[in-house]
């Protein structure tokens, strides 16, 4: 086997792979989704568990891949999950695998995904209050999710991260509230910057909560300092809260941007190969797959895809164009 990398062309290397396994979710977070939900991928576009399995294997036996994350929409409603993530841990005790869930459904799955193989979970969590999250959700589920948490927790599949998106008018105000509530349970709590990603185009520069305001309101009622760590590939940058041990991490995905560490690949549920979450093209393994084409020249297609990554997402260029695709549909 020749042994091949997914470097691009300003030399950055994926070692970090996003699999989404499913384009569909049981909410509907205004900023990602509309009511009514989207046209979803039809079932026979969709990579079969074995065929998922397959491609990450190439991933990890050829071409370098050291950690696997799974992402949706909302990678618990794939019935195969537990399979796959017993299957990927086949592939190999040093491999990072991990999942990024709403935690509708976790309490259930949480030990079954633990004996599995699964490391970790990253939740997603907006706000601490039941009415907020109804209402950016637009699903009553809040206390779902609390008990998706803390069957993680208790399962062992920890450290447990919490990502949230503050969004304006909604939970602008909520930052330190939700994060003296990670703080007590022992989450690892992180802001992300809200991305021009949703599927009904509504993002506005003015209408994102930036990671200034997000560092202000935080420092409103605790003291920051950042953590020694260097930032590597880790695009949250780390502040210790009231002089630790608790921390908080800031990610400023739009105002200062981290691609030149990127360490990512994606593949959609239909079998794409995205080397950006905001490319403008993808790579088709799935027809290759379905063609009959072996693991040495899936590979080979596999690296030429990465050589198309740009420099940075260019959200600030007067040209940037939203990707096709919104993230329920790349994952996260
Ligand atoms: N910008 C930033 N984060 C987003 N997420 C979903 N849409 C966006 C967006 N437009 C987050 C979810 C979840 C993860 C998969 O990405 O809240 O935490
Ligand atoms: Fe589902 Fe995540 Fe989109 Fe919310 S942000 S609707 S949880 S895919």
């Amino acid at each position: 086997m020749t042994p091949l990398l997914l470097e691009d062309r300003y030399g950055r290397v994926a070692t970090d792979l996003r699999v989404s396994l499913t384009d569909r979710c049981n909410l509907r977070c205004s900023y990602c989704m509309p009511p009514e939900g989207l046209d979803w991928l039809p079932d026979d576009s969709v990579l079969t568990d074995d065929e998922v399995v397959r491609l990450i294997r190439i991933g990890v036996e050829r071409l370098g891949i050291q950690e696997v994350r799974f992402t949706g929409g909302e990678p618990l409603v794939r019935r195969g999950l537990v399979d796959i993530v017993r299957r990927t841990r086949e592939l190999g005790e040093h491999l990072d695998i991990s999942v990024t869930t709403n935690a509708l459904g976790l309490s259930r799955n949480a030990t079954a995904l633990k004996d599995a193989g699964l490391d970790r979970v990253n939740v997603s969590l907006d706000t601490a209050r039941a009415d907020t999250f109804h209402r950016i959700t637009r699903r009553d589920r809040f206390h779902d999710v609390v008990a998706g948490l803390e069957a993680a927790q208790a399962a062992g599949l920890g450290p447990v991260k919490v990502n949230a998106v503050l969004l304006r008018g909604e939970n602008e105000d909520q930052a330190p509230e939700l994060l003296a509530w990670c703080l007590e349970r022992g989450y690892e709590l992180r802001f992300i910057e809200q991305m021009p990603l949703d599927a009904q185009h509504g993002w506005s520069r003015e209408g994102m909560v930036t990671a200034e305001e997000i560092f202000a309101s935080l420092s409103t009622a605790y003291t920051l300092t950042p953590a020694e760590e260097p930032r590597g590939s880790a695009p949250a940058e780390l502040f210790t809260v009231d002089g630790g041990p608790g921390t908080v991490g800031v990610i400023a995905s739009v105002t200062r941007p981290f691609c030149g560490d990127c360490d990512r690949v994606r593949l959609t549920a239909d079998g794409q190969v995205r080397n950006c979450l905001f490319a403008r093209s993808e790579s088709d393994l799935r027809a290759a797959l379905r063609d009959g084409v072996d693991d040495e020249e899936l590979a080979q297609r596999w690296v030429v895809a990465m050589l198309g990554k740009a420099a940075g997402h260019g959200i600030d260029d007067p040209t940037f164009l939203q990707p096709d695709r919104p993230m329920s549909a790349i994952g996260g």
